[in-house]
């Protein structure tokens, strides 16, 4: 319930700072180095974790150079603005911080605690917590005012939402920066409650309850797969599944439940499913067609159940 954020006050951000070197937080760094061209520094917790991260950059950079979507000289001068390290004194410069580690609070809290103690006391922090409450993430920090959600979604080069979350302590300049840094990374900004889930892991993860509920209740994954396609969504909800991670959809699930116990159901084989490293079959398009062997066993046991 806030009106349009004053983009006047919008902090220039010169440099941007990741928490997180995994599959999400590179993706992040790619997206703000190509489309802001301002240096990003991505952090992890060891050495080998921050070097895959830059690993996955760089070679992203090289396919985007083998397309003819970036010629030589930029794709070096990319490559040259991204810097991995474990060391977090090097996020002083920082203006704006983002995380995407672990989907827990404490971790978060803690992750911003050791953050904020080099930063500038106006730098901006962003959480793309996908369903937390960014309010509880902040509420460690010594200015909780600088912090707002920046929720993307996979695959982040493509899909053009990020959810912005606002909390009662989050002041204008850090609201403005966030939709202004929205913009410039040619996505839309939409401002959401600080609610569970916020908008859409709240009806995703209603979908993607219901369809595994529909495959216990004994509908085959390629037919529910299959019912789902006239509604013209791009992908079933199994594929989607897949896309996300089914650790992280899991996780998503667990939020709602402890949120809303009367509207989610509590799915104890979803987390086993997430165990397994591939779940899903699919054809050569992507479309899932089934449950790997392993998986069709833990999906049996629940059938009826
Ligand atoms: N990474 C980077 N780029 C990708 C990609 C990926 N994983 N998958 C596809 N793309 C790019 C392609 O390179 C192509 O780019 P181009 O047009 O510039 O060449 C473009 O996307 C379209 O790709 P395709 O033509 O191959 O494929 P589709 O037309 O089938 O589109 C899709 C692929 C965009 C992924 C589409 O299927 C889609 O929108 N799916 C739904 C995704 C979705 O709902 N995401 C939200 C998940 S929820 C979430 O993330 C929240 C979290 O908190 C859980």
């Amino acid at each position: 319930p806030v009106g349009a954020p004053d983009k006047a006050l919008a902090k220039k951000v010169t440099k941007v700072g990741i928490i997180g070197a995994g599959l999400m937080a590179s993706q992040f760094a790619l997206l703000f180095v190509r489309k802001l061209q301002v240096p990003v520094i991505i952090t992890d917790l060891d050495q080998a974790r921050v070097d895959k991260g830059v690993a996955y950059i760089h070679s992203e950079i090289g396919k985007l150079q083998e397309k003819g979507r970036l010629d030589g000289d930029t794709a070096n001068k990319l490559r040259a603005l991204v810097h991995g390290t474990t060391d977090k004194s090097e996020f002083a410069d920082c203006d704006f911080v983002i995380e995407a580690v672990f989907e827990e609070v404490g971790v978060k809290q803690q992750v911003f605690g050791d953050i904020e103690k080099v930063i500038a006391e106006d730098a901006i922090l962003a959480t793309n917590t996908s369903s937390l409450s960014v309010e509880e993430i902040g509420s460690k920090l010594a200015h909780p005012e600088r912090l707002v959600g920046f929720h993307f979604f996979n695959p982040v080069a493509v899909m053009p939402l990020i959810e912005i979350v606002k909390t009662p302590q989050t002041n204008d300049a850090a609201l403005s920066t966030a939709f202004v840094v929205a913009k410039n990374l040619g996505k839309n900004g939409v401002l959401t409650a600080d609610a569970p889930g916020f908008v859409v892991n709240r009806l995703l993860a209603k979908v993607m309850g219901e369809a595994a509920r529909a495959v216990y209740e004994g509908t085959p994954i390629d037919k529910v797969e299959k019912a789902f396609a006239p509604l013209g969504l791009p992908m079933g909800p199994f594929q989607l599944i897949d896309l996300v991670g089914w650790k992280v959809a899991a996780h998503v699930q667990d939020t709602m439940v402890r949120a809303f116990p009367d509207r989610f159901y509590a799915n104890d084989n979803f987390h086993k499913l997430a165990e397994l490293d591939t779940v899903v079959e699919k054809d050569k398009g992507g479309r899932v067609v089934g449950f790997t062997k392993a998986a069709e066993k833990i999906v049996k046991s629940a059938v009826g159940n």
